[in-house]
């Protein structure tokens, strides 16, 4: 784009779309125009997939951080690949943009610092409650996914400011009294200067794609349609997890990174992607001590300490990935899908575990990762999400606050087949069930009714608790309980399937 030296500064100023136009180089589309002329304090965006909500949440930002010098502006969300595209998203236009193509980003590509001194951060929302000071535009994005008490945490400090003002966007996600479904509830029933609130189903967007759209609607689940695409939140009549369970099962606890995995236990989940994503889920036994004798007593509580899914990777590329998780973990065993692509790579991945150990390049305590072939039909469905769903309600498995996990768990749908078995349907369309079915393949190594007495550890780190909705407590920082016998089930190839 080339400089236009007769821009209306004061307009640039007035009108954010003037602005996205003449400034950025593209027009906002009418309902994104409306969304960031409003003056709300709050504005909240219940929004669908490809709409365009990244788009304007960049432009909203550009333009509060170029109109005013030694703005702040701080982008939080749930997941940090989140935040860190609404941020890539404003460097790229800044760019490209004769008026703002002075903007710096930083190394970590955290902090977008304008000509004028006014700086876009981007920051996991967990690190929010620490950021007190005058920030004048908060963004939340994937609001629906951020935990009650972080939002309750961070919320006062931030927003202290007078004239700050507050972004919140997602997909429909979240209980009824969750804060960005409330918020959004009531900018939509009695909108005001403080608050008001937009619904954008991907239908909307000028790009939409009927026919695919259509297509969607044929393929995919109610569930997953109607909150990805007509951005409503559903009637879960027909959800095998309710939102109710899986809230009440997440903590925002870190993951941990196999890098500093230090031999801790794991079995794990594999699903195998054709056109989509490969998936490995992780399971453990949580070391919660004493903490949790109340609510289940011995029974042991698992976790997922661990998940990682890659798009466009080749077989050979992640089975090497897995080996060298097994590296730093100790990776009991690994259940991998043989139906549909699986077989090979699961043969592979077999050779290569069995190689990792003869070549001694595992120390001699350690023992060869298993590789535990099944065939994900039915009924092994059935036995796996059942188990899931049990242990959810019993308070026994914590979920990590991970939103494609969340979603992809809550978009499964039952059905009774005419011989009166229940029947789990997957989303069909590629790429979006594959960390649900990782998580169903590890759940299956887990035996329910092993139980151990944890007595209490005195270097145990138990700052910094998180207690999820039934009660369970669990350290921000968890680590792996070295159970062996609670992760050596093999269900669905020759025991019983029952739980
Ligand atoms: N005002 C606009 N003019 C032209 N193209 C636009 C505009 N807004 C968005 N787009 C295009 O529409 C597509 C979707 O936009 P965007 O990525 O902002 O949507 P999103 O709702 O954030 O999508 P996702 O759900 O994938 O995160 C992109 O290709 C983007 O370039
Ligand atoms: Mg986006």
């Amino acid at each position: 784009m080339t400089p236009t030296v007769n821009l209306d500064i004061q307009q640039l100023i007035d009108d954010p779309a003037y602005f996205a136009e003449h400034a950025i180089g593209v027009p906002l589309w009418d309902y994104q125009a409306d969304f960031a002329r409003s003056p709300a304090r709050y504005r909240v965006m219940c929004a669908g997939r490809q709409v365009g909500k990244s788009r304007v949440l960049a432009v909203v930002a550009l333009h509060t951080a170029y109109i005013r010098a030694n703005v702040r502006v701080l982008v939080i969300s749930n997941g940090e690949d989140s935040s860190l595209r609404v941020l890539a998203d404003c460097a790229h236009l800044a760019r490209n943009s004769p008026i703002l193509n002075a903007a710096v980003l930083d190394d970590k590509k955290q902090l977008l610092t304008l000509g004028n001194g006014s700086t876009i951060q981007s920051i996991p929302a967990s690190e929010a409650r620490a950021r007190g000071d005058s920030i004048d535009l908060l963004i939340v994005d994937e609001a629906g996914f951020i935990s009650m008490s972080l939002w309750q945490a961070a919320e006062p400090a931030i927003v202290a400011r007078p004239g700050s003002r507050v972004i919140l966007a997602s997909t429909p996600w979240g209980k009824n009294d969750h804060f960005f479904r409330q918020k959004y509830n009531e900018g939509m029933t009695s909108p005001s200067a403080k608050l008001q609130s937009w619904h954008w189903p991907t239908t909307a967007s000028p790009l939409a794609d009927l026919d695919l759209i259509e297509d969607w609607r044929r393929t995919w689940s109610t569930i997953k349609f109607t909150t990805e695409v007509l951005a409503e939140w559903v009637n879960e009549a027909g959800a095998y997890f309710t939102m109710e369970e899986l809230d009440n099962a997440v903590a925002d606890y870190d993951l941990l990174d196999p890098k500093d995995a230090h031999g801790q236990l794991i079995t794990a989940g594999l699903d195998w992607g054709f056109s989509d994503a490969h998936a490995f889920v992780a399971l453990a036994v949580l070391d919660d001590q004493e903490l949790n004798q109340a609510v289940v007593g011995d029974d042991l509580i698992y976790f997922i300490p661990w998940l990682e899914s890659h798009h466009k990777k080749p077989y050979s590329w992640f089975v090497n990935r897995i080996e060298e998780i097994g590296r730093t973990y100790q990776l009991m065993s690994v259940v991998s899908e043989t139906n549909g692509v699986g077989a090979m790579p699961t043969e592979v991945l077999r050779n290569t575990m069995q190689r990792t150990k003869q070549s001694k390049r595992l120390d001699k305590a350690r023992w060869p990762t298993r590789v535990i072939p099944v065939n994900t039909d039915n009924r092994y469905k059935a036995s796996g999400f059942g188990g899931i769903k049990l242990l959810l309600q019993q308070g026994r498995l914590i979920l990590p606050n991970h939103p494609d996990l969340l979603r992809q768990l809550h978009n499964l749908e039952y059905e009774q087949t005419d011989t009166g078995q229940l029947r789990i349907r997957v989303p069909e369309a590629a790429g979006h069930d594959d960390i649900a079915m990782a998580l169903c393949q590890a759940i299956s190594t887990a035996d329910g009714s092993v139980y151990a007495y944890r007595p209490d550890n005195p270097r145990a780190n138990h700052r910094d608790l998180i207690t999820t909705g039934t009660g369970v407590r669990i350290p921000k920082q968890p680590s792996c309980l070295n159970v062996e016998h609670a992760l050596q089930r093999s269900r669905g190839r020759n025991k019983g399937d029952g739980w």
